[in-house]
């Protein structure tokens, strides 16, 4: 009931997303990554799909079923998701990167299963690609939305970024103490934009602020072109 009363206020959109964590190896056994859930982006890609978009979902490896309707691509690590999104970037209207991208990757990765008696492993850190920076130097008419998880100062990072990486508009949260947003249900965020503008949101549902972040991108949108 709840999805026929929806509007297809998306229709004939096509919305590519990132959702998820990245796992970046060590060896074939092992990894480093973060303790994203997909939670945030999974909800985005159903509120999309609900209300008429194509949505295609790059996403990094977790426990949550696709959502119905909406095209999967799985990777693993950032260089996986660089090329995915790049390769599709140029057929889509809106672009959401909502994935928690390791920063770094391991640049001494075992090709076997480093043992323990071994002598201790140094594991040695290279920086990953930045996709979004890397999607906001390709982009064309697509809205290029980010998010900003910050620990403190969320305000003056996230307006950064959205500078840096030439975005349309960002998705500010804190991540620390009692409000962290990782595997929770709820979160509490601000949408911030190229000019200056921001809006505080309340603490929500996570499907709540997936439709509140869809509307304020189709009313930028509009404002746009
Ligand atoms: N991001 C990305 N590629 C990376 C790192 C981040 O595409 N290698 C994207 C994330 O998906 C998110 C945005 O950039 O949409 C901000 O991620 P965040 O980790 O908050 O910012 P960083 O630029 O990585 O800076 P830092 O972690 O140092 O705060
Ligand atoms: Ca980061």
């Amino acid at each position: 009931l709840e999805k026929l009363l929806r509007p297809k206020d998306l229709k004939g959109l096509r919305v590519l997303m990132t959702a998820g964590p990245t796992v970046e190896a060590i060896d074939p056994v092992r990894y480093i990554s973060n303790h994203s859930s997909g939670k945030m982006g999974y909800a985005i890609a159903r509120a999309a799909e609900y209300r008429g978009a194509e949505v295609c979902l790059v996403t990094g490896p977790v426990n949550l079923p696709l959502p119905h309707g909406v095209e999967g691509i799985a990777v693993q690590s950032a260089k996986e998701m660089l090329v995915a999104m790049t390769d599709r970037m140029d057929s889509f209207d809106i672009i959401i990167k909502v994935a928690a991208v390791a920063d770094f990757c391991v640049r001494n990765t075992s090709d076997h299963k480093i043992k323990k008696n071994e002598s201790t492993p140094v594991i040695e850190l290279a920086h990953n690609p930045d996709i979004l920076a890397s999607l906001g130097q390709r982009k064309r008419q697509q809205f290029l939305v980010g998010f900003a998880a910050e620990t403190k100062d969320l305000a003056r990072y996230a307006k950064d970024k959205m500078a840096r990486k030439n975005l349309d508009m960002i998705v500010g949260n804190l991540v620390a103490g009692t409000e962290s947003a990782f595997g929770s249900d709820q979160n509490k965020v601000t949408f911030f934009y190229p000019d200056g503008n921001e809006d505080a949101l309340e603490a929500m549902p996570k499907d709540k602020v997936a439709d509140q972040l869809l509307d304020a991108i189709l009313l930028r949108r509009a404002s746009h072109v």
